[in-house]
C-alpha cells in the first residue's frame, strides 16, 4: 500500500485464519469487500481486479447504484441508508467532504492495522478509522472524530459498519428480561433495518449481546455466520440494515446524548470497539472471542476458585456466628473464595436504605469485618466483598449530606429503581469519596474480589449543575474506577454483577474476570442464559452458582446433579445456605466440587463445541483440549423428547483420526436418573471422526437431568 493513494487500491490483511479485504480509495475511508475465511497468499496486485469486478453495472453516479459503502457511510459519497457520522459545528459543517485521506498499515505482534484518515479542511474536523484484524482471527473496527477549529464540534453519531454477503439472509440475536437473559430470537435479513437500542446506561437485562448474520438455518456447527459486538457499557446501538442496493451491514456504536459529546479544538471523540467474528457456524464464531480473552495479559491465569456467595444463602439476615458457620462447612466441601454479598454496611437490613454508606454496620459486626475475614482466611479461603459503587439510596448519609452528588435533571433525582438513585462519578469528588471508601477496605480486609453490583437503569442521568447527559462520561468514570482499584491493588478481582446479566460487554469485560450472568440461578434456565451468553464469553469468565433446591426466581425444584452438572459449566459457585443441608447432601456437593477441580482446567482453556439438531429435548455442548487429546461433554435433558429412544447424539470437535475411549463420567455420590444405554459399561472406543458423523445411543434422561461423557485419546 503507498500512502496518500491516488488511485483505489485493494489491501488484503491475513491473520488468525480470517482475510480481510479493503478498497481504498483517496477521497474515502474504507470499504471492506471481504472478512471471513482466509484467502490465501496471493501478490497484492491480483486483487487489484477486484475494483472492476465488483463495480456494479449501471450509470456510474454514485448514487445509482452504489458500488461501495465505507465503513463510515456518509451521504456526501452517496450513501442513502443510515449515515456512519453525523455531526455538526451549531448546524453548519454535518456534510463531511473528505479533502485529503491517508491510509496507512502496520502488521505488529498481536494485530494487522489499517488506519485511515480523512480530513474536510473547510468543515475542520478529522475522520479517523482503525481496522485490526487480530492473531484470534476476530475483526475490530473503531472511528474517531476531531475537530481542527476554534468553535466547537458536536459529535450526535458515529456508528462504523461492516458489510456482509447476500447469502446472510438470517439475523439472530438476544433478549431477555430480568431474570430471563438471554434468548436467542432469529429473523430473515429483509430490506430494511433491524435496531437493537439500550438507553439505560448499560447493555441491560435484554441486551443484543451479539447481532449475527448468516446463510438461513445457521447453526452451531455449520453455515457461515458473521457477527458484531459493541465492547460499551453505556448507552449503545446495535443494528442490521439491508439497503435496496443490495448492500447488508452490521454496525454499532453509542448513542449519545443531546450536546453530550461536544469538541473543543484539537479534542476528539472515539466510538467504542466494534467486535466482529465470523465461523462456519456459531461455535467458530465464538471461538475467536474466547481465544481472544484468554490471549489478553488480564486474563485470569489461577484456577478459577470455587466460591460460596451468601446472597440466596442469608440475604440481608447476616450475623457473625451464621457467616462464620457458613464459611466453615463451605470451606469443609472444597470451597475456595468467601462472598459477602449485600448487607453488611451501616444500616442496611434491606434495600431501601443506606447503599453509598460504605462503613461496616457495628450493630451486625461491632468488631468490625475483621473476626469474619480472619475465620474465612484461617480456613483457607480468599474473602470477597460486595459494593454497589455507582448508587446510592436517598435514605443515606452520603445523600443527605451530598444531594448534589446524585445524577438527575432540572426537575431533580428523578425515578427511583430499587429505592435507588445513580451518583455522579463524573465529579471528581463523587469518584475520589467512592474510591477512597472501597480501596481502604480493600487494604484494610485484605479484599481479594468485589461482586460490582448495579441494579438500575440510568434514566435521566444528568450530569453536575446543569444537568447535562451524563451516560457517556459516567461510563469511562466506572471504567477508571475498576481500572484504578486493580492497579493500587493487584490481584484483586472484579466480578461484573449488575443485577446478574446487564452488564457483560467486552468493555466492562477488560476490568472484570467475570461476569454474574443472571438472577435467576434456576438450572433450567441456566443452560440457555451459558450457552448463549457463551457466544461471547469463554465458560471461565461466567458466573455459575448451585442453588437450593426449590429456586429462589421460578419456584422450580431440581436435583442436586441436575443444578451442580449445570454450575459446573462455567465459574463455579454456590449460593445455598449450606448450614441447613443434610449429611448426604454435603458429601454429594463434596464430590461435585471435585469433579469441577478435576475438569476445571480443561473447561477454561478447551474449545467449546455445542451439537446441533441432537434432539428436540436434548442439549450437548462439550470441551476439547487444545491439543484434542481429552473432552468433556454434557447431555442434557430440557424437556421429555418427542421420540423414544432419542436417537444418536454426535459428538463433535473431536480430532477427526484419533481414537477415543469414551465413557460416562459423574461424581461419586450423583444420583442420575439415568437409563444407560449398553455402552455406558466399559465405555467405546471411536475415532473422532465416527464419534462425530455417526455419534453414540444416549441415555434415557428424565427432564432435567444430565451426564457427562469423558474422551480420552488413546492413539
Ligand atoms: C443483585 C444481584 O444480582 C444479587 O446477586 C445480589 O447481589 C443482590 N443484587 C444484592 O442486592
Amino acid at each position: 500500500m503507498t500512502s496518500p493513494v491516488h488511485d483505489a487500491q485493494v489491501v488484503h490483511l491475513r491473520r488468525g485464519g480470517t482475510s480481510v479485504v479493503a478498497r481504498l480509495a483517496p477521497d474515502n475511508l474504507p470499504c471492506i469487500l471481504h472478512w471471513g475465511p482466509d484467502l490465501g497468499d496471493h501478490p497484492p496486485d491480483q486483487f487489484q481486479e477486484l475494483i472492476r469486478a465488483l463495480q456494479m453495472p449501471g450509470p456510474h453516479e454514485p448514487t445509482y447504484p452504489h458500488s461501495w459503502a465505507s465503513v463510515i457511510p456518509r451521504q456526501t459519497a452517496g450513501w442513502l441508508g443510515r449515515p456512519g457520522l453525523v455531526g455538526h459545528r451549531k448546524g453548519r459543517e454535518w456534510a463531511l467532504t473528505f479533502t485529503t485521506v491517508k491510509h496507512t498499515g502496520a502488521s505488529g505482534a498481536d494485530a494487522e492495522v489499517l488506519r485511515s484518515v480523512a480530513t474536510d479542511q473547510t468543515a475542520g474536523v478529522e475522520t479517523t478509522t482503525e481496522i485490526e484484524l487480530l492473531a484470534s482471527g476476530l475483526v475490530r473496527l473503531r472511528a474517531a472524530v476531531q475537530n481542527l477549529h476554534s468553535e466547537p464540534y458536536a459529535v450526535t453519531l458515529l456508528e462504523p459498519v461492516l458489510p456482509v454477503p447476500a447469502e446472510a439472509g438470517e439475523l439472530l440475536d438476544m433478549a431477555g428480561r430480568p431474570g430471563h437473559e438471554r434468548t436467542p430470537q432469529r429473523r430473515p435479513f429483509d430490506e430494511g433495518q433491524w435496531v437493537r437500542e439500550a438507553w439505560g446506561g448499560r447493555p441491560g437485562h435484554d441486551s443484543a449481546t451479539l447481532l449475527c448474520a448468516g446463510r438461513p438455518g445457521f447453526g452451531f456447527r455449520t453455515g457461515r455466520v458473521w457477527g458484531v459486538h459493541l465492547a460499551w457499557s453505556g448507552n449503545q446501538t446495535l443494528s442490521a440494515e439491508h439497503s435496496y442496493t443490495g448492500w447488508k451491514l452490521l454496525r454499532g456504536g453509542e448513542l449519545i446524548g443531546p450536546h453530550e459529546i461536544v469538541l473543543g479544538q484539537g479534542e476528539a471523540y472515539a466510538s467504542p470497539w466494534l467486535y466482529a467474528s465470523w465461523g462456519e457456524g456459531l461455535d467458530e464464531l465464538a471461538g475467536r472471542f474466547h481465544d481472544h480473552l484468554r490471549a489478553r495479559d488480564t486474563h485470569p491465569q489461577r484456577d478459577r476458585p470455587v466460591l460460596v456467595n451468601t446472597w440466596e444463602a442469608v440475604y440481608f439476615d447476616q450475623s457473625l456466628p451464621k457467616l462464620i458457620d457458613l464459611a466453615e462447612r463451605a470451606a469443609d466441601i472444597g470451597a475456595e473464595r468467601f462472598v459477602l454479598d449485600d448487607g453488611w454496611f451501616k444500616g442496611r437490613r434491606d434495600d431501601t436504605t443506606s447503599l453509598g454508606d460504605w462503613v461496616v454496620d457495628p450493630g451486625v459486626y461491632p468488631d468490625g469485618l475483621t473476626p469474619l475475614v480472619r475465620a474465612v482466611q484461617g480456613l483457607g479461603m480468599e474473602f470477597g466483598l460486595w459494593f454497589e459503587p455507582e448508587m446510592v439510596n436517598l435514605d443515606s448519609e452520603l445523600a443527605r449530606e451530598h444531594p448534589d452528588w446524585i445524577m438527575g435533571t432540572h426537575a431533580g433525582p428523578g425515578l427511583t429503581s430499587r429505592n435507588q438513585h445513580i451518583l455522579d462519578l463524573a465529579n471528581p469528588e463523587v469518584w475520589n469519596h467512592v474510591y477512597s471508601r472501597i480501596s481502604a477496605l480493600i487494604d484494610e480486609h485484605d479484599i481479594a474480589y468485589i461482586k460490582w453490583d448495579h441494579n438500575r437503569p440510568l434514566t435521566g442521568a444528568g450530569h453536575g449543575p446543569d444537568h447535562t447527559p451524563g451516560v457517556h462520561k459516567q461510563t469511562l468514570a466506572v471504567y477508571r474506577m475498576m481500572q484504578a482499584l486493580r492497579e493500587s491493588h493487584p490481584g484483586l478481582e472484579i466480578e461484573s454483577c449488575c443485577g446478574g446479566g446487564g452488564r457483560l460487554d467486552l468493555g466492562i469485560m477488560e476490568h472484570a474476570s467475570r461476569a454474574w450472568l443472571s438472577d435467576c440461578i434456576d438450572a433450567h434456565e441456566r443452560h440457555r442464559m451459558a450457552r448463549w451468553t457463551g457466544l461471547l464469553l469463554p465458560p471461565e469468565m461466567m458466573g455459575t452458582h448451585i442453588g437450593s433446591g426449590t429456586d429462589h426466581t421460578t419456584g422450580r425444584r431440581h436435583t442436586l446433579p441436575f443444578r451442580a452438572g449445570t454450575a459446573i459449566w462455567g465459574h463455579l459457585g454456590i449460593e445455598w445456605d449450606l448450614t441447613t443441608i443434610t449429611d448426604s447432601e454435603r458429601a454429594e456437593l463434596r464430590s461435585w466440587i471435585a469433579f469441577y477441580k478435576r475438569f476445571r482446567n480443561l473447561l477454561h482453556s478447551g474449545r467449546i463445541v455445542h451439537a446441533d439438531n441432537v434432539n428436540n429435548a436434548l442439549d450437548l455442548e462439550g470441551v476439547i483440549a487444545p491439543d484434542g487429546g481429552e473432552a468433556v461433554f454434557r447431555l442434557s435433558a430440557l424437556g421429555l423428547p418427542t421420540r423414544l429412544p432419542a436417537g444418536r447424539i454426535p459428538l463433535p470437535g473431536l480430532e477427526a483420526n484419533t481414537l477415543y475411549q469414551v465413557t460416562a463420567v459423574s461424581p461419586a455420590k450423583a444420583a442420575f436418573t439415568v437409563t444407560p444405554p449398553a455402552w455406558f459399561d466399559g465405555g467405546v472406543s471411536l475415532p473422532g471422526r465416527i464419534l462425530d458423523e455417526l455419534g453414540v445411543m444416549p441415555p434415557l434422561l428424565q427432564p432435567d437431568d444430565l451426564v457427562f461423557l469423558h474422551a480420552q485419546a488413546v492413539r
